[in-house]
């Protein structure tokens, strides 16, 4: 069943969200060379709290940390500790706040220092397809609407688009139904109801679109070992314009 959120529901989820977003942005500042993941993951953690909010991934199916953070090759769930950023790396942050029984949940790639030109353009694809994707996130439309939408956008600038991973409903839980994927076809999957609320994030690859888990059994990693990026908000179905609920003011976006 896909929950409908209520006005007052939908403040609260407005609250956690910029908790959440707030927190992607100070890990975006952090990413510089030099800086170990476990840095980060500490300045995430401690800000949540500050809040008065919980980190929704701690302990989530027994993750062990308040943010996922993967570099270049890894796609999404590295899992914290002593690995320092080094000048060229591309670091993707997941973070996910809990508060008045409400998740946010968002990402972003960002960049350390100096990176090619093509990488660039793959943060950037990555973050665009996302937008497009949320052109159809209105009332009328249906999901494979938007998984449609990001797929043909990142496959027309030549990246691929992870599979095993999609985007989700999300409120009083971290995961929600529907599942939101990333590629699909028009007029397919659920119908979007204002009230719904999605987190929608798409995972793009450089190379070719298979991932493996690693045995530490979280991170994703490019099986070819090309870069890839991940963008993700949580937002509000309306009859109009969606609501982006987790704020986008340092969200990587070097272009504004
Ligand atoms: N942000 C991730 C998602 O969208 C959740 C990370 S999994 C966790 O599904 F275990 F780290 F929480
Ligand atoms: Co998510």
């Amino acid at each position: 069943m896909i929950s409908l959120k209520t006005a007052n529901d939908v403040e609260l989820m407005r609250k956690a969200g910029k908790i959440t977003a707030a927190a992607r942005a100070l890990a975006g500042e952090m990413v510089k060379p030099g800086v170990s993941t476990k840095a980060i993951d500490k300045a995430v953690r401690d800000f949540i709290v500050s809040q008065g909010a919980k980190p929704s991934f701690l302990n989530y199916n027994g993750y062990p940390g308040s943010a996922c953070i993967s570099i270049n090759n890894q796609v999404i769930h590295g899992i914290p500790g002593g690995r320092r950023i080094q000048n060229g790396d591309i670091v993707s942050v997941d973070v996910g706040a809990y508060i008045g029984g409400f998740h946010g949940d968002c990402a972003a790639t960002f960049i350390a220092g100096e990176v090619s030109d093509e990488v660039k353009k793959l943060i950037e694809v990555t973050r665009q397809s996302f937008f497009e994707g949320i052109k159809f996130a209105r009332a009328g439309y249906r999901v494979g609407d938007i998984s449609h939408a990001i797929q043909a956008y990142v496959e027309s600038h030549g990246f691929s688009i992870v599979r095993e991973f999609v985007g989700h409903g999300i409120g009083s839980k971290l995961h929600e139904e529907p599942e939101v994927p990333n590629y699909g076809t028009v007029g397919h999957g659920p119908r979007l109801i204002p009230g719904m609320t999605i987190a929608v994030e798409p995972m793009v690859n450089m190379g070719a679109a298979a991932v493996k888990v690693l045995s530490d059994g979280w991170t994703v990693e490019t099986v070819d070992g090309k870069p890839s990026a991940h963008y993700e908000n949580t937002i509000l179905i309306t009859k109009g314009e969606p609501e982006i609920l987790t704020p986008l003011d340092g969200d990587g976006y070097y272009g504004k």
